[in-house]
């Protein structure tokens, strides 16, 4: 073995909670609602577009920030949506999901000893990509069951190492959304300290009870800071095809590009030629009542149960407190839930670099009916 050679850049990151619970449900043939994607199909209307621009011969590498017609069709969804204009020659980037969307951000502008602060409990890719790139991760702990930002605490760990505010808008793994009134404090915050901003919107369509996204790219003082990272893989039930995107100001864009380009070049062709007209059919419009429905179909169930769920506002994932029923850890009371009713889900404390001590799981819900009826079933023997 050659690990004396050289020091590894993450040494604290092991096997991922995700495989673990995973292989625990496989083991014991529990209903999985742990890992967040769909077990269902998308749209076959999807496959057969990808599998016809293969037939045409769409097979050699893209331009580099993606094919016009994709950044056409985003700059298209992103006027309809949010009645704001994109540049798609300098803001757009196409990029192999939002993870490398993430993780091109962060290193296009984290050099040694730069702070970022990221919001606990954090989506797992936002600090080992901080880490690699010789940063520091600043948590700043949410507490449940509200998971509300108190500005005034989080201003604490501002100062002028600070270089990059982490937001991600719903939030995975709580189920909650920030208001606009929270972005424009942080728009002044980032002005006060002058840092930069990485907002990862991948669950932008999916946010409940009427209530509307708010987007970094709507903040003009937000947008011109701001790298705004989206996931096709959420929005188009194909997590497998690993499609995302970046938006930027062009002096943004154009470093980030320059890591693309020698890092991915271009991302997949034919699957960026089906998404781009795919996305003429905007079944992004449909989403939230799609998820919605599961969400409440979820909380029914749940209602039997010892289980105390809260409502999220957006995310295909809730969040449930089992108090009423035991003290243990997390990690271990989600165990425990796999051998004792057959149902896998994720311990919240995972998600945090300083775990409180809370009761809570998360749940993911982009489950068929049957199967979070199979798991409602389950979830009221306890
Ligand atoms: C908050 C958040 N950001 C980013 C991603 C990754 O998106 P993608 O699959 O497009 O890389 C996920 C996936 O679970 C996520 O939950």
């Amino acid at each position: 073995m050659a690990t004396h050679i050289f020091s590894s850049k993450l040494p604290n990151t092991g096997k991922s909670i995700f495989s673990e619970m995973s292989a625990r449900a496989r083991e014991a043939n529990a209903i999985n609602l742990s890992q967040g994607f769909p077990n269902f199909d998308c749209d076959p209307q999807l496959v057969e577009l990808v599998s016809k621009h293969m037939k045409q011969g769409k097979n050699q590498y893209a331009p580099m920030a993606g094919i016009e017609a994709l950044r056409i069709a985003i700059q298209k969804k992103i006027y309809i949506h949010r009645n704001i204009s994109i540049d798609i020659d300098s803001e757009i980037c196409v990029t192999a999901g939002a993870t490398q969307a993430i993780y091109t951000a962060i290193s296009t502008v984290i050099q040694q000893n730069d702070e970022v602060i990221c919001i606990d409990p954090a989506y797992d890719s936002y600090k080992p990509s901080i880490i690699a790139n010789g940063g520091k991760a600043i948590s700043y702990a949410l507490k449940g069951p509200a998971y509300r930002i108190n500005w005034q605490d989080i201003e604490e760990l501002m100062s002028e190492q600070t270089k990059l505010f982490i937001i991600n808008n719903p939030h995975n793994p709580t189920g909650t959304t920030y208001s606009e009134q929270d972005l424009l404090t942080l728009a002044r915050l980032a002005e006060k300290y002058n840092f930069l901003v990485l907002s990862d919107e991948v669950y932008e369509h999916l946010v409940f009870d009427n209530e509307r996204h708010v987007s970094a790219l709507e903040i003009p003082e937000l947008r011109s800071r701001s790298f705004v990272c989206y996931s096709f893989g959420k929005t188009f039930h194909i997590t497998g095809w690993k499609m995302g995107y970046c938006i930027a100001p062009e002096p943004l864009m154009d470093e980030f590009k320059k890591l693309h380009q020698f890092t991915v070049f271009s991302v997949n062709t034919p699957a960026q030629y089906a998404i781009a007209e795919y996305l003429e059919k905007e079944t992004w419009k449909t989403l939230s009542a799609f998820f919605q429905k599961k969400r409440n179909t979820l909380l029914e169930h749940l209602e039997d149960s010892p289980l105390q769920a809260t409502a999220s506002e957006g995310t295909y994932f809730l969040t449930v407190d089992y108090s009423a029923l035991s003290d243990k850890k997390d990690h271990q009371f989600a165990i425990d839930l796999i051998q004792k009713i057959g149902v896998a889900t994720i311990p919240i404390s995972v998600f945090y670099e300083n775990p409180p001590n809370d009761t809570r799981l998360r749940i993911c819900f982009a489950k068929t009916d049957e199967l979070l009826e199979k798991a409602g079933a389950q979830f009221k023997k306890l």
